[in-house]
């Protein structure tokens, strides 16, 4: 798969006969809503849980040194909780090209909070993707966190903002909040 997978998705899915359609956030898409949503309501999906196991070569590091950002990966009895908003379909030309480096658009069933659920749209990023990085100790994903930057700042701000995101949705991710205790210490070392 190449490293930018726009023209991928575009392909993916033939979104033009939908009205509007729901795009199922669990990372970035929790705090950086730079998009235009009819409406959005905290939802969840079965089977995946969220792992900072994906490179990052344009949002939080470079081409040289990734940084780590999320995907899902598939964890059978693990529900994963988010954000989920209504777009026009014409929303994914921005999104496709902001989630570019080895991200793919697949459908997913999300269930809302009010035990309803309704069919959506997911990126993730599948382990045959050149930026994959894959599984590592949270302490070592912390210090590699910690010591990324890329055209879109500090790697250490996604980790942050994407915690305060969940705790503002009431949703305590083990992974995410097991990796933002060992970088924590390493922030205070900063000037
Ligand atoms: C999300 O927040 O759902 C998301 C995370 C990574 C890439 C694309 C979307």
């Amino acid at each position: 798969m190449p490293h930018d997978t726009t023209a991928i998705n575009k392909q993916r899915q033939d979104l033009s006969q939908h009205e509007s359609v729901w795009l199922f956030g669990y990372g970035s898409l929790i705090y950086k809503v730079d998009f235009p949503y009819l409406e959005r309501q905290p939802a969840s999906i079965e089977g995946w849980s969220r792992r900072f196991w994906q490179g990052s070569h344009d949002h939080r590091g470079t081409p040289e040194q990734p940084g780590r950002v999320l995907t899902l990966i598939k964890t059978p009895g693990e529900r994963c909780t988010g954000m989920a908003y209504r777009v026009s379909p014409d929303v994914f030309e921005h999104l496709d090209h902001r989630e570019k480096n080895g991200y793919l658009r697949f459908f997913t069933p999300m269930t809302f909070t009010d035990g309803t659920q309704a069919e959506g749209l997911v990126y993730i990023a599948t382990e045959d993707n050149a930026a994959f990085l894959g599984e590592a100790d949270e302490a070592d994903i912390a210090k590699h966190i910690a010591d990324s930057v890329g055209p879109s700042g500090k790697n250490t701000e996604y980790l942050l903002k994407l915690s305060d995101g969940l705790a503002e949705l009431g949703v305590t991710d083990p992974h995410v909040e097991a990796i933002r205790r060992h970088l924590e210490p390493m922030l205070q070392d900063e000037p």
